[in-house]
């Protein structure tokens, strides 16, 4: 298997999108650890889900906001199994919030946003760096959001974050070249999942109308797109829009 003796971290693997990179990487053979905040037993189900394909898993809660958690679990991680080659950072926060209600987005809110969705990342990638760039390397993958390449979504905040977080891909892959490639899967609207439901009912629908494949995203479709920058040894640097093709979107 293409990912037999690698160890995965993947942020947020309660969550919709996490739960699925998570299995795919374990079915490709990588050990994989997700991390949940609140859903115990959501991440308890995706780790079971991997052992069930003939994997192994596990799964540690971390809050991200707190940079002292993320030292600690990889500090955890560093003790047992003591490896870690593939970084997936896909946790985040987002709430809806139309983007003229520009009063309702308090400065609590913007900091939770970006805490979750951009700080995070980097204080993550920065504590794991030392063990992605032994055994010869690594990746990061940033999942980050269409919302983030142009201005729509859930809200300023959380637009922004993701922006910020598709330039922090692209500064990373030049600040831990040649060890480790850094990535970014930038999702349009994803499909049943619970951060899709929580979007304005207007930006879903139009994320539906301007796909001119005549579809937006699935779960799959964002672990497939993990699979191939894990599995590259050329990639870096990069963020991939995966969204059905809205031209608003298309650079
Ligand atoms: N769904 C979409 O349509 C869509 C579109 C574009 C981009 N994305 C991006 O795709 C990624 C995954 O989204 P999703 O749809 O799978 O979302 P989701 O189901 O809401 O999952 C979010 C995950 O983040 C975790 N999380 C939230 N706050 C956290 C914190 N402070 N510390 C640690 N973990 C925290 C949650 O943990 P608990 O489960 O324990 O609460 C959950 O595992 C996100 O980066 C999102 O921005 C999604």
């Amino acid at each position: 298997m293409q990912l037999s003796g690698k160890v995965a971290l993947v942020t947020g693997g309660s969550g919709d999108i996490g739960g699925t990179i998570a299995r795919r990487l374990g079915a490709a053979g990588a050990h994989v650890i997700v991390t949940y905040i609140g859903q115990a037993q959501a991440a308890a189900e995706t780790a079971s889900d991997v052992e069930a394909a003939g994997g192994t898993a596990g799964a540690l809660q971390l809050d991200q906001r707190d940079p002292a958690a993320i030292e600690a679990c990889i500090a955890a991680i560093a003790a047992d199994p003591g490896q870690l080659d593939i970084l997936v950072n896909n946790a985040a926060w987002n709430i809806g919030i139309p983007f003229p209600q520009l009063d309702d987005l308090t400065s609590d809110i913007w900091d939770r946003v970006l805490e979750t969705n951009l700080r995070a990342p980097f204080l993550l990638a920065r504590a794991a760096a030392t063990l992605l760039k032994a055994d010869g390397g690594g990746h990061i993958v940033n999942i980050s959001s269409a919302g983030g390449i142009a201005p729509g979504s859930s809200s300023i905040a959380y637009s922004s974050s993701k922006a910020g977080l598709n330039h922090l891909t692209r500064c990373l892959a030049v600040a831990m070249a040649p060890e480790v490639a850094v990535n970014c899967v930038a999702p349009g609207l994803v499909e049943d999942t619970r951060m899709a439901k929580r979007l304005p009912d207007a930006v879903s629908a139009g994320a539906r109308r301007q796909a001119v494949l005549g579809r937006v995203g699935e779960v799959e479709d964002i672990a497939e797109q993990v699979m191939t920058y894990v599995t590259s040894t050329s990639i870096t640097g990069q963020v991939m829009v995966v969204d059905g093709g809205m031209p608003g979107v298309m650079r």
